[in-house]
């Protein structure tokens, strides 16, 4: 089987964070949203990943070069315009031959993996399997209509009033049946091949399609809210191991990673905390739930339950909570509480 990663789009409901990196490479708990992805691809034994790409391509490839790194080949797929989920498979269409595959939305993450619904499509062909979640308010996803056989009957994308409680998650398995539907359809009235009505026109033409609940941890990282929530989950998963400097004078508790190159002085660490590759970290308390990005300088700060992306600079502000900092933004004591809300910063402090 092969994978299809979509890391294009635009990343609009992130901004302003991402302007300075695409939504899939932000990092929770201390890793991009990609590399956990990945991590579940790995564990479905894909080895050939096919990444749509957009204006990022530079940064994604950065970060997954040849693949070789994750045990993988990946081949880049550019496409020029957020024109559709479904248009990234048709014009992936020559990557893709005739293998069955795995569509994988590079901003989905989905802590316990996908391996265990990935072996239903495996050993009950079906022509797709989709993968959905119960949630409580289903309107800002694709929406499931099954049969009593779980079979699946109608999707409807972002309806107002959805029929079920299922959300499509952003993980789907196909065979090559998909290549006739997102030849076959229009683009809807956002503009976009949609791949709902790709899968619905699998159905109206006869070919059976399943929806496979899961029901771990999942998020759409798409809003900020949604990030911190990926980083709390994420980071209740860590196990302590501290490769860069403390100081006898800080203060470690639970379970705490200090990447290489590190430097933590005259500071109280409570975990989960990962400390990134060379960030320095003085007279301060971080924790629980904070990640710091590689190369961030936190001075005289208290920060809880954030993210700080790489390079960001804290300094005399002792109450940061529940906040996402952009890379190599700075903040001081002007800002007295920090908080991105919807993408919008609603500090107006100067920077340190
Ligand atoms: O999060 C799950 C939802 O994802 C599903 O419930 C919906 O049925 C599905 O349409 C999708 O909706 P979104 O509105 O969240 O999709 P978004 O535009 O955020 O794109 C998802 C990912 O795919 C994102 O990483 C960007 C990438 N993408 C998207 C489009 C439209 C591309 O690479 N190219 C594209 O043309």
């Amino acid at each position: 089987m092969k994978a299809l990663v979509l890391c294009g789009g635009s990343g609009t409901r992130l901004r302003p964070l991402s302007r300075t990196m695409p939504k899939q490479l932000i990092p929770v708990a201390g890793r991009p949203v990609l590399l956990h992805v990945l991590q579940n691809l790995r564990e479905l034994g894909v080895e050939e990943i096919g990444v749509i790409v957009g204006d990022w391509r530079e940064a994604i490839e950065e970060v997954l070069g040849d693949g070789s790194a994750f045990g993988a080949r990946v081949t880049y797929i550019p496409q020029q315009a957020p024109l559709g989920i479904a248009h990234c498979v048709l014009i992936a269409r020559e990557f893709l031959g005739d293998d069955d595959f795995v569509l994988y939305l590079g901003d989905t993450v989905l802590t316990e993996g996908v391996a265990g619904i990935a072996e239903e499509f495996t050993s009950a062909p079906t022509a797709a399997r989709i993968v959905v979640q119960k949630v409580s308010d289903p309107r800002a996803f694709g929406v499931v209509e099954t049969d009593a056989d779980g079979i699946v009957t109608r999707l409807v994308e972002k309806p107002r009033n959805p029929a079920t409680d299922l959300a499509v998650v952003g993980v789907y398995f196909f065979t090559p049946a998909i290549h006739e539907a997102v030849a076959a359809i229009t683009p809807s009235a956002r503009g976009e091949r949609e791949i709902t009505d790709a899968v619905q026109y699998l159905v109206d033409t006869g070919h059976e399609v399943r929806a496979s609940v899961h029901s771990g941890f999942w998020r759409d990282t798409g809003r900020v809210g949604d990030l911190l929530d990926c980083n709390r989950e994420l980071l209740n998963g860590l196990r302590r191991s501290v490769a860069g400097r403390v100081d006898a004078t800080s203060e470690i508790t639970g379970d705490v990673v200090v990447e290489d190159g590190a430097v933590v002085e005259r500071s109280r660490i409570t975990g989960p905390v990962v400390i990134g590759a060379g960030a320095t970290v003085r007279d301060s308390h971080i924790g629980p739930h904070t990640a710091i990005g590689a190369g961030c300088v936190v001075e005289a700060a208290g920060i809880t339950d954030s993210i700080l992306l790489p390079g960001a600079a804290v300094r005399r502000v002792s109450d940061v909570h529940g906040s996402v900092l952009a890379r190599e933004s700075a903040a001081g004591p002007a800002a007295r509480r920090l908080r991105l809300t919807a993408g919008r910063p609603a500090w107006t402090g100067a920077a340190a």
